[in-house]
């Protein structure tokens, strides 16, 4: 027996009839970005593995635990032995790019986007997958240092999902404050999760040593009890940063949106200073984060470049698709079909259909000779909005018989003029 392949566990395969639904997401998409001024870029799907492990942190669970690396096989011309990552987020390869491509020269503010796939080596369930789409934006640049902007990228996160069709999911936002905040916040919690170092899990106990903030994120259940338990306050920040998160706030009330403060809300990975959002649906069990983001001042300069702030979010396309329900399912139709019966006829036909098609007609034929019940069945399939039939007789008399699916009116029309049975059809 001849072996047969499978999709590698947590990819999908996306078939036709749901290619569309990734369409629309799309389409909605780009609109709404446009509107708030973000231009498509496009960045390689891996990089060095070094960008990333620099940028979202050696402790980070993506770093340690989920990193796709591809070994490439040693060109014989050189000694190449830089390790790739297929890319596990967007943020870091713009960074890169922004900083390669000198864009903070050309403007103040970059307001970028990406729609694309991302690889996580994750043990997969619903809504996690080793490779997933997201649509994602960073805002980058001198100008980029405003609350305001803050708040428009959370609004923005909003709108897309709003016009994608959810309606019910929930924004929680928080603020980390500067590096120098975020260093008085470990030694805080530090201090708090001492007395309760037993009832962490082992990875736990070991983050907080290596990077105690990453506790915070930690899914195990005792875990989560007792970061319940450390009433955690924002007694660590300066007071510029709560000035800071206060103007995100009220940019929010202004424009009306809903949120709700998060204080324990750090975001799994290091390059986070100041503003850090997340948003979720509940209908989707645990893997409920449709999106997030927040800002990154200092990722731009670890990285090399210039000492530039940043803001940005990417949201999860597949759990979105996952979490709309009201589905419209999808209604595909061709304006022709040609039923060409036999032989001579399909001869005909073809340069015919092609001539249509240049005329902007959608349309499709039967390739082999059939009877004309067949035919019209396979036109019923398509959704034809006409139906063109090509037999003896009309062969004969240079005409086609043409059929209007919705009212069943037939009529005949000559075959010399494709420029006309093309408008016809319109
Ligand atoms: P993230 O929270 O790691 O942030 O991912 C953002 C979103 O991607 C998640 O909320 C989720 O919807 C989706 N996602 C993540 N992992 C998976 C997975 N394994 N399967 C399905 N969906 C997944 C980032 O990636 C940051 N780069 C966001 C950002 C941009 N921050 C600033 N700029």
């Amino acid at each position: 027996m001849k072996k047969t392949f499978n999709l590698p566990r947590g990819t999908a395969d996306i078939l036709p009839e749901e290619a569309h639904r990734w369409q629309n997401l799309e389409n909605t998409a780009r609109k709404i970005l446009a509107r708030y001024g973000y231009q498509e870029i496009r960045t390689p799907i891996f990089e060095e593995t070094e960008l990333f492990t620099h940028s979202m942190g050696q402790t980070s669970d993506v770093v340690q635990k989920q990193m796709l690396t591809i070994k490439p096989q040693k060109a014989q011309d050189s000694n190449e032995s830089t390790s790739f990552a297929l890319r596990p987020e967007g943020t870091a390869a713009v960074v890169r790019s922004y900083i390669q491509n000198s864009l903070d020269k050309k403007e103040n503010l970059s307001k970028l986007f990406y729609i694309g796939p991302m690889f996580r080596g994750e043990r997969p369930q619903k809504g996690r997958l080793r490779q997933f789409n997201q649509i994602g934006v960073e805002a980058i640049g001198p100008e980029s240092a405003s609350p305001y902007l803050d708040a428009e990228t959370i609004a923005l996160s909003i709108d897309l999902l709003t016009a994608a069709g959810l309606k019910n999911s929930q924004l929680k936002i928080n603020t980390i404050g500067t590096a120098e905040d975020k260093a008085n916040f470990q030694t805080l919690l530090k201090r708090k999760l001492k007395p309760c170092l037993a009832d962490l899990c082992e990875d736990c106990r070991d983050r907080f040593d290596r990077n105690v903030l990453r506790v915070l994120d930690c899914k195990n259940t005792s875990c989560k009890a007792v970061v319940k338990g450390l009433d955690i306050t924002r007694e660590w920040l300066s007071p510029e940063s709560l000035r800071y998160f206060s103007t995100v706030k009220e940019a929010l009330n202004a424009l009306g949106i809903k949120y709700r403060e998060a204080p324990d809300l750090v975001r799994g990975l290091d390059y986070y200073t100041q503003t850090v959002f997340e948003i979720s649906d509940s209908s989707l069990g645990s893997q409920d984060a449709l999106g997030a983001g927040g800002r990154y001042n200092n990722l731009v300069s670890e990285l090399g470049g210039s000492a530039v702030d940043a803001v940005g979010f990417a949201l999860g396309m597949e759990r979105i698709l996952l979490a709309l329900e009201d589905e419209t399912p999808a209604v595909s139709s061709v304006d022709l079909f040609i039923a060409a019966l036999d032989e001579t006829a399909i001869k005909l036909a073809f340069p015919i259909l092609n001539e249509l098609r240049r005329n902007g007609v959608a349309g499709e034929m039967g390739y082999r000779a059939a009877s004309l019940k067949s035919q019209m069945r396979l036109a019923n399939k398509l959704n034809a909005r006409y139906v063109f039939i090509l037999g003896e007789d009309e062969i004969k008399k240079g005409v086609v018989t043409i059929k209007n699916m919705a009212t069943g009116d037939q009529k005949q029309e000559s075959l010399t003029d494709p420029k006309k049975l093309a408008e016809l059809l319109k």
